[in-house]
């Protein structure tokens, strides 16, 4: 069986064991990787993630009584609450917070949302970065819409599951993750201006051109990622105001130097100077990508990492080494993708270097006595859908 039908079988027999009957459907969502395009989301720019294919499947059907039981392969026993306990960001904690802020942004949208029995199977590892919790978002989310016949057309989707993990469940993120596993197109890395949400497909063709994205997982234990992303967030926000901008996006790249003269202290400067930067690369990178350059998005790759080691200070030993190693043994260019302070970092390789990078950055792993790193080579998949 491929993983793609195990992950959905898993979640069907997930449902009839703790339901019994069948679901009536079954919806995918899958986890992400940032092409690059770092901590701009929520500084109005732009980014360039691509889907995953590793994928979260809720197999649901309508409940009458008007609750919602939910149950995943992380726990042995269903979450269950009801509009009381949806209509209070914060009363479902834990990975159901998810699923409830869903119902919740649902509700606060003036959806009737109905009652539903769900069970969650995923592919997508838990606290690597690859964005689980937005998979778990956009798959309920459409199972919801669906089963519920509610009107809301999928370019609306991001924002309503970003306002899931924003208001519910607490975490100042933005709106790349719901975004690329929402719209992720199979072959193409999605080109997003988080201002206008307008979204462009670009050919991302690794097959073709003999190459790979290696996604190393750098196991590197979450330090205090949390406080440490809304601290740059609001960093970023206290920047543009100082520079008189609605958002950091709107400093232009040739107006960097004099907007970075007007603020006084250097890790202000040097947050601001990530950010403008950061939005560069993503059009650089998106130039090449359309002149089907993509061995040449290599040093805008390792750039954006040392914007991010040395400016953003997001990185943390075991991702350096990665990257550091990843580069030693051929890659075009590596970075960190995601939040920071652990996750993963991507690699561009030629496809039949592949084993031989990741060999790489587990003997600089082993030098170093890390954890050893998980390797997998993966192609842009598609978003979220309805499976049957
Ligand atoms: C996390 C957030 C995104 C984005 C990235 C950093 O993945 O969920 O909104 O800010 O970090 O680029």
């Amino acid at each position: 069986m491929s993983a793609a039908a195990d992950v959905a079988a898993r979640a069907t027999a997930g449902f009839r064991q703790r339901y019994g009957g069948e679901p009536a459907g079954r919806w995918a969502a899958p986890g992400r990787v940032n092409l690059i395009g770092e901590h701009t989301d929520y500084n109005d720019g732009f980014v360039l993630p691509f889907a995953l294919p590793l994928r979260t499947v809720v197999a649901a059907a309508v409940a009458d009584d008007g609750r919602w039981s939910v149950w995943s392969e992380l726990d042995d026993e269903p979450v269950e609450f009801g509009p009381a306990e949806a209509d209070e960001p914060g009363r479902v904690d834990g990975w159901a917070a998810y699923v409830a802020g869903v119902v919740w942004a649902l509700r606060a949208a003036g959806h009737t949302v109905p009652g539903a029995r769900l069970a969650i199977a995923s592919d997508v590892p838990v606290g690597s970065g690859l964005s689980s919790s937005a998979a778990i978002e956009a798959a309920v989310l459409a199972a919801l819409v669906e089963l519920g016949g509610l009107d809301l057309p999928a370019d609306r989707w991001p924002r309503l599951a970003q306002r899931a993990e924003n208001d519910y469940v607490g975490a100042p993120t933005g709106i790349m993750d719901q975004s690329a596993v929402i719209r992720g197109r199979p072959g193409h890395a999605l080109f997003l201006d988080c201002r206008t949400e307008a979204v462009e497909q670009i050919p991302f063709d690794l097959g073709a051109a003999g190459l790979a994205v290696l996604v190393i997982d750098s196991r590197a234990p979450h330090r205090h990622a949390d406080g440490e992303y809304a601290a740059r967030r609001k960093s970023c926000e206290r920047a543009a105001k100082a520079l008189g901008v609605a958002a950091l996006r709107d400093v232009a790249t040739g107006d960097l130097e004099a907007a970075l003269a007007r603020l006084d202290d250097t890790e202000t400067r040097r947050r601001v100077r990530h950010v403008v930067t950061e939005d560069q690369r993503v059009l650089d990178t998106v130039e090449l990508l359309r002149a089907g350059r993509i061995r040449d998005i290599g040093p805008l790759l390792t750039a954006s990492h040392a914007s991010m080691r040395d400016d953003f200070e997001i990185t943390v030993p075991e991702i350096d080494t990665a990257v550091e190693a990843a580069l030693a043994a051929g890659a075009y260019g590596a970075r960190m993708t995601g939040g920071g302070f652990g996750g993963c970092v991507l690699a561009l390789v030629d496809a039949d270097a592949a084993d031989a990078v990741a060999a790489a950055v587990a003997a600089a792993y082993a030098d170093r006595g890390f954890t050893a790193p998980g390797t997998r080579t993966v192609l842009p998949a598609g978003g979220t859908t309805r499976l049957d």
